[in-house]
């Protein structure tokens, strides 16, 4: 059979780059389209505040830059309204750089896009032949999602609905979407399986977002039996490539617990502070289902095994987690193994919106799809500390 072309939006990104990995070993060829807002790239200097930098459409011309070393040529980033040149030299970002170096293989395609920019996306599918989307470009900071929710639903949804657009004039109705456990809100049972109900108690914009991006895929997939869809849940991916040189690089001070985790051990800041310690838990902390970022990468390239087999249509909904509790002191004595380092934490009041516990059930995503986390915590906390510890400002 002949080679199949995945088009990855946000490619760049923290899962996005590792799933690439995964396609180019699995000996998909993958064309990347993102608009670096939140990936550091040379040219954007990966601008702090994404949000707004997104909604303009990010990049320029690449004509007049220097050349790639990898010799893409096939970016066309433009800002709104000045169109952009086909057919220009593009630099890559270091994520997908060190993507490129990790595989020994390279891209077929980098556009440094807006998903916002209908004609440029509409090139992206006339250049390469497209087999299937695997969708990951979202704005993904709780808090700044509900102090800027028209940003989010603008560049989540409408970003979404352009690119669903644009697939179905490419003629592409095959796409697998990177959605999130937020879209069950308030767990209403343990392990929380696909069947549970989504949409309620869903406490802000960004979890909204994802949500409702689900549901237009869904009535798309019901309306035209031709589309199918995997939306992938992820429960809390945390983890690096093994070799050190791809992980999670946040912007500003890290939301989540394993970056902050490693960022005091690291030395970038001073103690973690451990959100609760009176929650009906062992240990009285919060307990989430961390996954290896690599097994979520592995999730995508069974996502699309899926798509692949003759008669499937419709939209399908898998977690991917890794089915195990584990709780934030847990994580931190974990780490503190991992990378030999104390990791000083002070226990503060409760963050608003989280819940005591969140595991997820499995077994969908392993009979249907055959797939299965199978690193350990010992694995997530190793291989992040790999990765922080050989970069301590991440990309910059
Ligand atoms: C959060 C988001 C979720 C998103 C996910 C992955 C909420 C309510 N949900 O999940 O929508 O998909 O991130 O990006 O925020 N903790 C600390 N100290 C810290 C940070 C976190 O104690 O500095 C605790 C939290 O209270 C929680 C656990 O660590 O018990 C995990 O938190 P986090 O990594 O932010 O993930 P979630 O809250 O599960």
């Amino acid at each position: 059979m002949a080679q199949q072309t995945v088009l990855v939006t946000g490619g760049a990104g923290y899962v996005g780059s590792h799933t690439v990995v995964e396609l180019l070993q699995t000996g998909y060829s993958v064309v990347v389209v993102d608009n670096c807002c939140n990936a550091y790239h040379q040219d954007t200097n990966a601008a702090s505040n994404g949000a707004t930098e997104d909604r303009n459409g990010v990049g320029g011309t690449r004509d007049g830059k220097q050349d790639d070393k990898n010799g893409h040529s096939n970016g066309a980033g433009a800002k709104n309204g000045e169109g952009g040149k086909v057919g220009a030299k593009t630099v890559l970002p270091v994520a997908l750089e060190r993507v490129e170096d990790i595989t020994g293989k390279t891209l077929a395609g980098f556009y440094l896009i807006s998903l916002l920019d209908e004609e440029a996306l509409t090139r992206v599918f006339s250049e390469h032949k497209i087999d299937a989307v695997i969708h990951f470009a979202a704005l993904k900071a709780l808090g700044e999602s509900v102090a800027m929710p028209l940003e989010y639903y603008i560049n989540n949804v409408a970003g979404t609905l352009t690119l669903l657009q644009v697939m179905r004039n490419a003629g592409v109705k095959r796409l697998v979407y990177s959605s999130s456990a937020t879209v069950y809100g308030l767990p209403q049972y343990l392990p929380t399986d696909e069947d549970h109900p989504t949409g309620p108690g869903i406490t802000n914009p960004y979890g909204r977002s994802k949500y409702f991006c689900e549901q237009v895929m869904t009535d798309l997939a019901t309306a035209d039996k031709e589309w199918g869809v995997v939306l992938l849940r992820y429960f809390n991916p945390v983890g690096a490539h093994a070799s050190g040189r791809i992980g999670e690089d946040p912007r500003d001070t890290p939301n989540n617990l394993m970056p902050f985790i490693a960022q005091v051990a690291v030395g970038r800041r001073d103690a973690v502070q451990v959100f609760g310690q009176d929650y009906p838990t062992p240990d009285g902390t919060g307990v989430r289902d961390y996954v290896h970022v690599m097994d979520l990468a592995s999730g995508h390239v069974a996502a699309l095994g899926l798509l692949w087999k003759s008669g499937f249509s419709g939209a399908a909904a898998y977690n991917l987690g890794s089915g195990k509790g584990v709780s934030v002191l847990e994580m931190i004595h974990a780490f503190t193994r991992a990378s030999g380092r104390k990791i000083p934490y002070v226990v503060t009041g409760r963050r608003a919106g989280d819940v005591a516990k969140m595991v997820a059930s499995c077994t969908r995503a392993q009979t249907d799809l055959g797939w299965k986390a199978t690193r350990t915590l010992d694995q997530m906390c190793e291989d992040t500390w790999r990765w922080q510890s050989q970069n301590p400002q991440g990309y910059a």
